[in-house]
């Protein structure tokens, strides 16, 4: 149960990390490199550009990528690691099992649509 309790913590800081990172280079992505590139004010270029850390917006792009498909990795752990919970949440809420069968059916598509494409892009 402790070393359960570990693992769960584990994960769920790995995931909040990949969280971090995917939104800051996600935030690098939409607002400084644009500014870096197009701002009219000196200081404001030089601000994007020293918030990027020398890294280029291609570089940004890739750690976004490796980071969201490290976070929806983590995710489906995450949720494998709280199975009985969300079951047994659905089992209170939904008594026909046909139905339950149909919703995690759904659930599956959604999440091989949501990563099949990313094998094939990487
Ligand atoms: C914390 C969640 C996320 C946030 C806040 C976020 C935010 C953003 C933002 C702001 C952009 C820039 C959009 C633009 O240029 O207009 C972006 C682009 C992108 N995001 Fe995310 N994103 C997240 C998760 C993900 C995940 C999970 C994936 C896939 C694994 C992903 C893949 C991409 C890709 C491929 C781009 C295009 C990068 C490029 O321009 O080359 N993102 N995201």
């Amino acid at each position: 149960m402790r070393n359960r309790l570990q693992l769960n913590i584990i994960i769920d800081l790995a995931m909040f990390l990949a969280m971090v990172v995917t939104s800051i280079s996600g935030i690098m992505i939409k607002i400084i490199a644009p500014l870096r590139r197009h701002a009219t004010e000196n200081w404001v270029r030089e601000l994007a550009e020293g918030l990027m850390l020398g890294v280029g917006r291609r570089w940004w792009a890739e750690i976004h990528l490796w980071g969201g498909i490290v976070l929806i990795a983590l995710l489906v752990v995450h949720v494998v690691l709280h199975w009985k919970v969300v079951d047994g949440y659905f089992k209170k809420h939904i008594a026909s099992k046909g139905l339950r069968t149909t919703l995690y059916v759904v659930l599956l598509v959604l999440l091989l649509i949501m990563t099949i494409p990313w094998i094939f892009i990487m």
